[in-house]
């Protein structure tokens, strides 16, 4: 997928990877020692970027909408990801190839194939085709070229139905899909083994003994459902209320190319938001944002084989049924506005329905922001609706309270089949596995507790399922237990709530900033052009540049107190007093992304004046250093553009004239 630059320029990733290294915004892990596939670490520009989108998205979410935040651990019991699903179902398909023992993740392998032969067609029918960049998915293997090999019409719209709904496929799918089509590794040229599922969790033991297994969580959420009764606590029982956390997760990744894009560890921010199922979950503040307009590539345009997409306000979308509810509506809105906060270009966001069997195994709906970049679209922030899934399967496990006791206005009167255990005997007679059998029979359902009722009564004795507790299935004689239908009248409703999750990839998101930011100007002196990253001042790594003219003694003393200024205003600032020309100074800061430049010359020498310039116009104001630094602070913060600034501040030509001097 070839992109242009934000000044419409072809898009170069080379150049621009080589200037990220170059100016560590991240480097490869490891890398004197060869690296690690899927493991970077990121530089001083890398980590004030992240900190500063970090911030941001804490003062968006967190500060504007009450979020109680957690910092949970990263190292998770093996029982709570085993009762949360992700030990038995958070797997990718991955197939080897019996020639080299290659080992390929089975659905990127089909697209990467299936795309390299319609890209041949095209090229069999004269069609100009543009060089695709490598996509995470997608990426070239160092095989035969594409051959030129023209396809029947039918074929070309089944394989384009195909890459539509590639995410919906199952492994059995994915591996019918490689024997009908007979998809080869371009590296070897044998077609490779059938799929099978790779748990993507890292494993580990906790403390030295081997009984306690582990996993590196591969999300943040888990931690924070299971403080769900402390958090609700916290809150006064108030609902619906959201917990919020930031923090490394870990997915073992089967094979990780495209930088930044796809890594084995990596920094999350996720909200859990908890509404009451009843209701239609609607959002108090949703009328806020209906009129943000989203674009948006539904789960029945996929399933038709098609991607065309459509922009809808979301009120719009939730009102015809297009996203389920509003706070998911909600959510998605409130997702787009940071994007747009942070600098991601409009133009390059979509949001994705995700189909059936492509979903995460606890949710119930789920809509990706995607953003495109030269690798494709990329999923920058997952939101799914979780439903009850998670509080159900842990208290069911744990027998903990995982729900709201909402005090009624009108008392109600409800009839059920409710059991009643004989605690004195039922102690004894299960001992440790007490809590277990017990918490399986609380957790049957009313038509269970219906037909377990006569068997009772008749045979004397019922059989109930209990994971873990001798072969699966614990026998209760009636000694132990009564299953009766009774009628009461109620003054509290019991609810599990449902969950909302945004969920974002710190890491995705300024990696497609980069993208989004990125343009190059040409060189004044003629020679190669000069990459720019135009952040938004907001985000920007470094805000100011602190230029002196010249080596000037004179302009020492200036260059220390407008450093300890900025500093007391809380404005990162960085000197350069190098003996290169101002212009080189501003372009090697242009690549950082400093928006923001103040020259001092023999000017502010005698009057205490200062130019200020800006990044991506070079134009310059100039103003005593109270008016400089107030135009400083509220650019920094948002409150002003730099169209604002050149209006309120008299224009500066150039300091060519000064430049003589030295
Ligand atoms: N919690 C969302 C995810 O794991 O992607």
């Amino acid at each position: 997928m070839a992109t242009t630059t934000l000044k419409g320029q072809p898009f170069d990733r080379p150049i621009l990877d080589s200037m990220l290294r170059r100016r560590m915004f991240y480097t490869p892990s490891f890398e004197i020692y060869g690296g690690t596939a899927g493991l970077y670490d990121y530089g001083p520009p890398g980590c004030a970027l992240q900190a500063n989108i970090v911030d941001l998205w804490r003062k968006h979410f967190v500060l504007e909408e009450d979020m109680l935040e957690v910092d949970c651990t990263s190292l998770t019991p093996a029982e709570i990801l085993k009762t949360s699903g992700h030990v038995d179902k958070f797997a990718d398909w991955m197939c080897k190839d019996p020639k080299n023992g290659e080992i390929i993740r089975a659905d990127h392998f089909v697209e990467e194939v299936l795309e390299a032969r319609l890209k041949g067609d095209k090229e069999a029918r004269g069609v100009t085709v543009e060089e695709k960049e490598a996509d995470p998915k997608k990426k070239k293997k160092k095989g035969k070229a594409t051959e030129a090999v023209k396809l029947e019409d039918a074929v070309v719209k089944e394989y384009e139905s195909i890459l539509a709904q590639i995410d919906n496929y199952n492994g059995e799918e994915l591996g019918h899909l490689i024997k009908k089509w007979e998809l080869k590794n371009p590296t070897t040229g044998v077609e490779p083994l059938p799929p099978v599922a790779f748990n993507l969790m890292f494993q580990t033991t906790i403390g030295p003994s081997s009984n306690a297994p582990g996993y590196l969580r591969p999300e943040t959420a888990q931690g924070q459902f299971l403080n769900f009764a402390k958090l609700l606590e916290f809150n006064q029982q108030q609902m619906p209320f959201a917990s919020a956390s930031i923090g490394k997760s870990f997915r073992n990744e089967i094979s990780p190319r495209a930088g930044l894009l796809r890594v084995r560890e990596f920094l999350m921010a996720e909200i859990e938001h908890y509404v009451d199922p009843e209701g239609g979950k609607k959002h108090s503040r949703f009328h806020e944002v209906q009129d943000v307009e989203l674009v948006l590539l539904n789960r029945d345009t996929q399933l038709a084989g098609q991607t065309k997409v459509e922009k809808v306000a979301i009120g719009k979308a939730v009102a015809d049924g297009i996203v389920d509810n509003e706070t998911l509506g909600y959510f998605l809105a409130r997702i787009h506005l940071f994007l747009n906060k942070i600098g991601v270009d409009q133009s390059k966001i979509r949001f994705r329905q995700h189909m059936a069997n492509e979903m995460a195994h606890y949710a119930a709906d789920c809509w990706d922001a995607e953003l495109q970049t030269s690798y494709g679209w990329i999923e920058c922030v997952g939101c799914a609706d979780r439903s009850a899934y998670d509080l159900t399967v842990h208290a069911k496990k744990t027998g903990a309270p995982l729900m709201v006791r909402q005090k009624l206005e009108t008392p109600i009167s409800i009839t059920e089949w409710e059991v009643e255990l004989n605690k004195k005997l039922f102690g004894p007679q299960f001992k440790k596995d007490g809590k277990a059998v017990e918490a399986a029979i609380i957790a049957l359902s009313q038509e269970q507790r219906e037909s377990l009722a006569p068997t009772l009564s008749q045979d004397g004795k019922i059989t109930v399922e209990v994971a873990g507790v001798g072969n699966g299935k614990v026998e209760l004689s009636k000694d132990l237990l009564v299953i009766e239908q009774r009628t009461r009248v109620e003054n509290i409703r019991e609810y599990t709530p449902n969950v909302i999750e945004p969920s974002f990839g710190i890491g995705r998101i300024l990696y497609c900033l980069f993208e989004h930011n990125y343009w190059t100007r040409a060189s004044d002196g003629g020679d190669e052009a000069r990459c720019v990253l135009s952040f938004p001042p907001t985000v920007a790594p470094t805000k100011v540049l602190l230029v002196p003219l010249s080596g000037h003694e004179s302009f020492k003393p200036l260059l220390k107190y407008m450093s300890l200024k900025l500093r007391s205003l809380g404005v990162s600032s960085r000197v350069d007093d190098s003996s290169a020309s101002i212009g080189k100074r501003y372009s090697r800061n242009d690549e950082l992304g400093t928006p923001l430049g103040i020259t001092i010359d023999f000017q502010s020498v005698n009057d205490k004046t200062y130019t200020l310039r800006d990044r991506d116009s070079t134009k310059q104001v100039r103003a005593d250093e109270e008016t400089i630094l107030a135009a400083i602070k509220s650019l920094v913060e948002g409150a002003k553009v730099w169209a604002d600034i050149e209006k309120e501040l008299p224009a500066f030509e150039s300091q060519e004239a000064d430049l003589a001097v030295r």
